[in-house]
């Protein structure tokens, strides 16, 4: 039998996250010793009522409202409260007693990312964080370790689960949107205050994540332009569809150069996008997250799973308790998160992408010519243009759906005002962006 050193594991949150990691971790100890090389003891499960019923049954015995003794006694200290308070001083406090940290939190690693990796560095810890983007999905150590002998051009990722399935009701259903928010509401996707999800906050956190790690450059939370799904409607889907698209929530990261001052930088951004069907992309359906990757010699990667759910994101946890054992048993620092490339943060406005414009137009001539004109005057080229007829109460009415070759974002966002004040123009019917192709 092999004698293990000792390895002392303190759990914050035991909530569907947390009481699943400290299941396995009973369940699995002395398989997860074997592959550790060290034993892994847990010392206690931190939560807030120690009587809440659990996911998963934790021994009364270990169950603790002291998080801040129990940080004390730890090698290693695993943080699964999530949001931001008191999970932020808790980390800290963790990584100043020496130990390393693992947390799934988005939150705090999105708005407090540099001040946490700057302590683990200082006192030569390590801070873990592969549940915090695509729940059970292996994202972050393929970008930190297996392609960092690489050059990442571009990361376009569905890492939100509660907004893919809402689309994805809406494309395979036929839902509205209320009615595909209150399924997943139902199946327990979506919180009871859906905000983060619906309105992109979550997918922007995770965003910064990835386009930070990618980019070895730190990429603020601010500094990702948001866009949520609300605004999306039924008849766009479906319209989509008929196109040769499905309408999905998109985190993008990519190194762009600003045409207009020619500086090289990285940006990043979250809003519905169309994706055409024959990507990888488009086949993502329900709930799961897929991050598709583009660098420049491995060329196109895709990871694809369950992005969220209690037992699948203490995977993902526990591969990073796994990690962080071994790096005590082999000793010295723990690595530091490479910002060393630094590079401009571009807005949104550097970005040029193509577009998918949908107008509703009077059917009479001259009408398709002036609106061909006013894209031209604004130094945008339109690539394909599909035109429905129908007849009006006074006039037949007409859709036009115009996608344009790539355009910058300002010289679209002209071409769009210039179109909703034209006189043969009744109105701008829908404005998406066309990524994936
Ligand atoms: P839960 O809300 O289910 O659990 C949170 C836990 O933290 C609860 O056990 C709660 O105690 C405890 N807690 C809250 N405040 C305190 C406090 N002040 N001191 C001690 N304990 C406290 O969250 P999840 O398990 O869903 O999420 C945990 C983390 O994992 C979050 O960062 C989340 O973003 C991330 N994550 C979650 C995923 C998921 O599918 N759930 C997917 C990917 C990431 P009590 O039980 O007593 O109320
Ligand atoms: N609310 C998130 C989602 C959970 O819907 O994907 C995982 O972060």
């Amino acid at each position: 039998m092999i004698e293990y050193r000792n390895l002392r594991v303190a759990i914050l949150g035991g909530g569907s996250v947390g009481s699943q990691v400290a299941s396995l971790l009973l369940e699995h100890g002395a398989e997860l010793a074997a592959r550790a090389g060290a034993g892994l003891e847990l010392v206690g499960v931190a939560v807030r009522d120690p009587k809440a019923t659990r996911d998963a049954v934790i021994p009364a015995e270990l169950i603790t409202t002291d998080a801040e003794s129990l940080i004390l006694g730890a090698d290693i200290v695993v943080e699964l409260i999530g949001g931001i308070e008191p999970a932020r001083t808790y980390i800290l406090q963790a990584l100043h007693s020496g130990a390393d940290v693992i947390t799934a939190n988005k939150a705090v690693l999105a708005n407090h990312g540099p001040e946490l990796f700057e302590a683990a560095e200082q006192v030569g810890a390590q801070l873990y964080y592969e549940a915090a983007v695509g729940g059970a999905i292996p994202i972050i150590r393929p970008l930190r370790d297996s392609l960092a002998g690489d050059r990442v051009k571009r990361i376009l990722g569905i890492v939100n689960g509660t907004t893919n399935y809402i689309l994805d009701r809406m494309d395979t259903w036929g839902d509205d949107f209320d009615e595909a928010l209150a399924e997943a509401t139902r199946l327990g996707y979506a919180e009871a205050d859906p905000t983060a999800d619906i309105e992109g906050f979550d997918a922007a956190q995770k965003a910064s994540i990835l386009a930070s790690l990618a980019f070895h450059t730190t990429v603020p939370l601010d500094a990702v332009h948001r866009e949520g799904i609300t605004s999306v409607i039924r008849e766009q889907v479906h319209a989509a569809r008929k196109a040769g698209y499905v309408v999905k929530l998109l985190a993008i990261c990519e190194r762009l150069t600003d045409a207009a001052t020619g500086v090289e930088g990285v940006s990043a951004r979250v809003h519905p996008a169309l994706v055409p069907l024959d990507h990888p992309l488009a086949a993502v359906h329900g709930a799961n997250n897929a991050v598709f990757v583009e660098a420049e010699a491995a060329g196109s990667l895709m990871f694809y799973g369950a992005g969220a759910g209690g037992i699948q994101t203490a995977s993902a946890v526990l591969g990073d308790l796994v990690s962080a054992a071994r790096r005590h048993v082999a000793g010295g620092p723990g690595v530091a998160e490479s910002t060393h490339a630094n590079l401009p943060v571009l807005p949104i406005s550097s970005v040029t992408t193509r577009y998918q414009i949908t107008l509703s137009v009077v059917d009479e001539p001259g009408v398709l010519a002036a609106i061909a004109t006013l894209f031209s005057d604004h130094g945008v080229s339109v690539e394909a243009v599909s035109q429905s007829v129908r007849d009006g109460a006074d006039a037949p009415t007409a859709t036009l759906v115009i996608v344009t070759h790539e355009a910058a974002e300002s010289a679209l966002a002209s071409t769009v005002t210039a179109l909703a004040a034209s006189p043969v123009v009744s109105s701008v019917v829908s404005v998406l962006r066309v990524e994936g192709l």
